[in-house]
């Protein structure tokens, strides 16, 4: 049975800080943000946009009644979560009105969170074949202001369809996945920014990379010559291609100037975005096949490399279906970027520093000015979260 990415979207908050501008407020060579990390614009979401309200708004243009009719299975990888019980995958289902039979949870691992609810939902689909799951990936990436992490942050959701017979990318079998407990970046309870050794996680990064896909390539006899793009994990629009680069030193001049190409249109909706963490992998999927220009075709192979801090990785591959780019949302990913407010540094530091109510009572929350979302956290009343829908 094929099964794979039927359906998939974005979202990210219509507000973001320019990251020119940032780098001068900070007193840092601009060229460091844009040419060294490789950052142009970063999503900065009001108080009125969570996990939840940035997932449901991610899923919502891609589901029909039909769909809505057989989900069964929502998976939500996220490590920003809203609540330590409830799942934001139960908002998520309220919200976008899935029957009631079906399952909703949350899954953590970093940014592997999504990848991990795509192989359930492989599997899931397998065994409950013409029945549908719902992968949403959605973060908010926070290192805190003047932190060495700052130019990486972002916000965003990926929402993803997965079904048999899908009409955008065919997940094949093989994938080698690969675990080792390190301290490259966590977030403990207490704590709404992540710590995070810089150096470290690019380190390991790039080392699970290289081991991972030494092993995938024996267990698949592929070599990189094999594909026509390799997506990556993108915390930043240049960390893959540390891990990409070494990798093809041994590849003839048109692989490698193949999977570079690819690789720079993959990095467009990251430059602009930021890191939306578990989701990146899946956000650089949609840009590189919103970018392309009729290089890629169906049957076309990709490859992925998914990496969660602290640490799981994974390397996967899928084939593009006959017609995929008649199923892809370009225009309107491209309305929602062009259609964004540029905040000052003083808007920025004020919305970044704004925290949620925490004592009883009902406290209403209007970010109106700048949230023209279609869900919004629109108040708390007794520690519950209530969301809206803008008509
Ligand atoms: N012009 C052009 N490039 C410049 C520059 C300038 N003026 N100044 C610095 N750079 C380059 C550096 O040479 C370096 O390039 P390289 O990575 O190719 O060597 C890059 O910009 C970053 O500079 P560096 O001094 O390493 O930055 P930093 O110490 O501030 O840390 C991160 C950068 C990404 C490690 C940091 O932002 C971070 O910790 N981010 C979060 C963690 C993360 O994303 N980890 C990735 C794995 S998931």
């Amino acid at each position: 049975m094929l099964i794979g990415i039927d359906k998939m979207n974005f979202f990210t908050p219509n507000t973001y800080i320019d990251l020119v501008k940032l780098a001068e407020h900070r007193g840092i060579d601009p060229n460091k943000f844009t040419v060294g990390i490789g950052q142009s614009k970063m999503a900065v979401p009001t108080i009125t946009q969570d996990t939840v309200s940035m997932g449901a708004n991610a899923a919502l243009p891609i589901l029909d009644a039909t769909d809505l009719g057989k989900i069964d299975l929502i998976v939500v990888g996220t490590e920003t979560g809203i609540d330590e019980s409830k799942s934001s995958a139960a908002f998520i289902h309220q919200l976008l009105n899935i029957h009631p039979f079906a399952k909703s949870v949350e899954v953590k691992q970093a940014c592997y969170g999504a990848t991990a609810g795509l192989m359930m939902a492989k599997d899931f689909i397998t065994t409950h074949p013409g029945r549908k799951a719902l992968v949403i990936a959605s973060d908010i990436s926070r290192y805190g202001l003047a932190t060495s992490g700052e130019v990486t942050q972002g916000a965003g959701a990926v929402a993803m369809l997965i079904s048999e017979n899908p009409r955008i990318l065919e997940l094949e079998d093989v994938s080698v996945s690969m675990t080792e407990s390190i301290f490259d970046f966590w977030r403990p309870n207490y704590t709404d920014t992540a710590i995070v050794n810089g150096k470290f996680s690019n380190e390991a990064y790039v080392n699970f990379f290289s081991t991972i896909w030494e092993e995938f390539s024996k267990r698949t006899s592929y070599s990189l010559a094999d594909f026509n793009a390799f997506c990556f994990h993108l915390p930043y629009s240049k960390m893959g291609k540390k891990a990409l680069l070494p990798a093809l030193e041994n590849e003839s001049e048109d692989v490698q100037k193949r999977l570079m190409s690819h690789y720079d249109l993959s990095t467009t909706y990251t430059k602009n975005i930021g890191n939306i963490y578990t989701g990146s992998l899946y956000l650089s999927l949609m840009s590189l096949l919103d970018s392309d220009e009729n290089s890629l075709k169906s049957g076309d192979l990709i490859g992925f490399f998914s990496y969660g801090s602290g640490a799981v990785g994974e390397i996967f591959s899928g084939r593009l279906v006959e017609d995929y780019d008649k199923h892809l949302l370009k225009e309107a990913h491209q309305d929602m970027l062009n259609n964004r407010y540029d905040l000052s540094i003083e808007e920025y530091e004020t919305i970044f520093t704004k925290e949620l109510p925490k004592t009883d009572g009902t406290h209403p929350l209007s970010e109106a000015k700048y949230d023209k979302s279609h869900f919004y956290l629109s108040s708390i009343t007794d520690h519950q979260r209530h969301y809206n829908e803008r008509q």
